[in-house]
């Protein structure tokens, strides 16, 4: 029997971490045991755990609680727990999701523990080092030893720095193995879509189905600079206006730090529904019932794709680039008048083709799969 410490800590991890443990549940008997380590990056009871009520996953064995801090206080506290984890623990591999600092502390300590690390979401890149998450996965892609790329173009980014695509050898740190899975994000889509508590959600907050719009907004990028956060926000003034829509803006806590509650009200006065964070199967409900989704989250530039809607990235790049290659999502980055250009010409058409892009809906038991066959 092998030992997988899997590692969350920000919300999309313990998502993500959903549809693995699923896996495991299914494939793993007496051949893969998995203990899960919450780092306690985000901590608010609706940035964690209603995800691990509502969408099944076992309850961690250790919380670092190590909360919020700079860059290099929080990754320090996360690598100090982990490195005791591991010790105890002694895991024949560690699970690492995407590219936040959790993701990156959890690689240094592995890698440099001998333990081989498991990177789920590599070779994503968006080529911006200025993006904290730039850093993390490049760094984190560079120590791993079994790299799981979701899409073709993951796979050509990893090519184009070096790493080899050849399959079926025993992967080392220094010969790692590189393999296109698809998308657990994908998987859990599916999973979670279509639910009662999702109708539900959905009428509590009084809306009809395709006559609203659904935004987010809660990287540093667009949080910590006012002239970005002011222009998108009076871009989706605007829209809400001339469309006679709501925007339904679930707030991540960072967003909420720079907006003063009047300036709250004057949203909400202004057809902006602000509401707290989204449980999944709310946040699955919202997108599909929507009509068009404006974001600079990652993940729910996909998730908006998995149930057909088109979307106006809030970026000024994409490391989905499949997204922007069919023209389902336009990047617009904060400017209110690419914003408002993006949205009218989304709206404006129809799509006759969202082709499968992200794997077939079953990611992450082909990962468990592989990550049985090579540790
Ligand atoms: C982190 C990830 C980002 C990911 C995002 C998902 C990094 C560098 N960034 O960004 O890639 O897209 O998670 O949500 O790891 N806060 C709370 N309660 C919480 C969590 C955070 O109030 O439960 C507030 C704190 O003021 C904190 C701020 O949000 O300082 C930012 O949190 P942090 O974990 O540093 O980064 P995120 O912006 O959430």
């Amino acid at each position: 029997m092998k030992k997988i410490i899997t590692i969350v800590g920000a919300r999309p991890q313990i998502i993500k971490a959903a549809a693995f443990s699923r896996a495991v549940k299914k494939w793993g008997d007496g051949k893969l045991q998995e203990v899960l380590v919450h780092s306690g990056q985000h901590y608010d009871e609706g940035m964690s755990q209603v995800f691990f009520n509502e969408m099944g996953i076992p309850a961690p064995a250790y919380n670092l609680a190590v909360g919020s801090g700079s860059h290099a206080v929080q990754t320090a506290r996360i690598m100090e727990g982990l490195e005791r984890v591991f010790l105890e623990e002694k895991p024949h591999a560690v699970l690492v999701y995407g590219d936040t600092n959790t993701t990156l502390a959890a690689a240094m300590v592995a890698s440099k523990m001998f333990i081989p690390v498991v990177h789920i979401e590599a070779g994503l890149r968006s080529f911006n080092k200025r993006m904290p998450e730039e850093i993390n996965r490049i760094a984190t892609d560079h120590v791993s030893t079994l790299l799981f790329a979701p899409t073709q173009t993951a796979v050509d980014n990893l090519e184009r720095e070096g790493f080899s695509t050849a399959e079926n050898h025993a992967p080392t740190i220094d010969r790692p193995l590189v393999l296109r899975s698809g998308d657990v994000m994908y998987d859990n889509a599916i999973h979670f879509s279509n639910k009662p508590e999702g109708d539900a959600y959905l009428s509590g907050l009084g809306l009809e189905k395709e006559r609203y719009a659904v935004a987010t907004i809660h990287r540093d990028s667009n949080t910590d600079f006012p002239d970005r956060l002011n222009s998108i926000l009076d871009a989706l003034r605007q829209w809400s206006a001339e469309n006679a829509m709501p925007v339904v803006l679930p707030t991540h806590p960072r967003l909420l730090k720079f907006l003063s509650e009047s300036q709250q009200s004057e949203l909400h006065a202004a057809g902006l529904l602000l509401v707290p964070p989204a449980s999944y199967v709310q946040m699955i409900a919202l997108l599909a019932s929507s009509r068009l989704v404006l974001t600079d989250s990652g993940g729910l530039q996909k998730e908006a794709y998995f149930v057909q809607r088109p979307c106006v990235i809030l970026r000024p790049e994409t490391e989905w680039v499949e997204l922007t290659k069919g023209g389902h999502a336009i990047v617009a980055d904060a400017d209110k008048n690419r914003i408002l250009q993006a949205a009218h010409q989304l709206l404006n058409r129809t799509f006759e083709s969202w082709p499968q892009l992200y794997g077939d809906g079953h990611a992450a038991e082909q990962i468990c799969q592989f990550i049985i066959q090579y540790i």
